[in-house]
């Protein structure tokens, strides 16, 4: 018989993502890696470009997106990669110099940026933003301040990605107090504005621990 192994769960990837979880839930707001298949749709913009493109992905993590974002690049393509955590990124890079599936077709352009998102110094717009953090662990000035910059440095007609629990989010505020509820009432209305304004599609992944919608805005091509 043939064991198929997801290698974002392979043991170091989980041991590492879990101890980070327990010493930072605010950052992390996850206790496994994504599944592939909830990268795959983070990723399902990007695997239509057409021509060449600028790509930034926020919150790395161990690099269950990265993984899918590396293989649809090409000569030409510049991908940003944003992480906080200064131990998830040495895990990255390392698994940039070992692993086949991160391996980099010539004439890609790879950056990796150890920072806060709201702290990057922007070079340039992006085609492709694909952002894993985890929006609804942030209070709302902050899920705004990001939000803005997102579409800031998106380019007219660039597409933003975002996942988010679909059971989670219910389960805290039903079982969170008066203050969790008018933060998180707070961020489902600023993250409704956006979504009033860009959304074009959402995806439902079922195949991930715990089930996630994929959603997908795009900034105007007048704006
Ligand atoms: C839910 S995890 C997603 C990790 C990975 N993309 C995945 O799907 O398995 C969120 C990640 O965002 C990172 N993060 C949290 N806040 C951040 C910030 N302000 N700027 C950059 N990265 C941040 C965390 O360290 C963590 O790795």
């Amino acid at each position: 018989m043939k064991v198929m192994v997801n290698p974002e769960k392979s043991a170091s990837a989980i041991q590492l993502f879990w101890r980070n979880f327990r010493r930072n839930f605010f950052e992390m707001g996850a206790i496994l890696p994504s599944s592939g298949a909830l990268a795959q749709a983070g990723v399902a913009y990007l695997a239509q470009k057409q021509k060449p493109a600028q790509v930034l992905e926020v919150g790395a993590g161990t690099g269950a997106f990265t993984r899918e974002i590396v293989p649809l690049l090409q000569p030409g393509d510049t991908l940003d990669v944003v992480e906080i955590n200064p131990e998830l990124m040495t895990h990255l890079q390392q698994r940039f110099r070992q692993a086949p599936a991160f391996k980099v077709t010539a004439g890609v352009e790879v950056n990796f940026i150890t920072a806060d998102i709201r702290r990057v110094p922007f070079q340039h717009p992006y085609d492709y933003i694909i952002f894993s953090l985890p929006l609804t662990n942030f209070p709302p000035s902050m899920v705004e301040e990001i939000l803005n910059l997102m579409i800031e440095h998106l380019k007219p007609g660039g597409v933003f990605s975002y996942v988010k629990y679909i059971f989670i989010g219910r389960l805290k505020y039903l079982l969170g107090g008066s203050t969790v509820r008018t933060e998180m009432t707070a961020n489902q209305k600023i993250i409704r504005g956006f979504a009033s304004q860009y959304q074009i599609e959402r995806r439902a992944v079922w195949r991930n621990i715990p089930p996630a919608w994929a959603y997908y805005w795009q900034k105007p091509h007048h704006q």
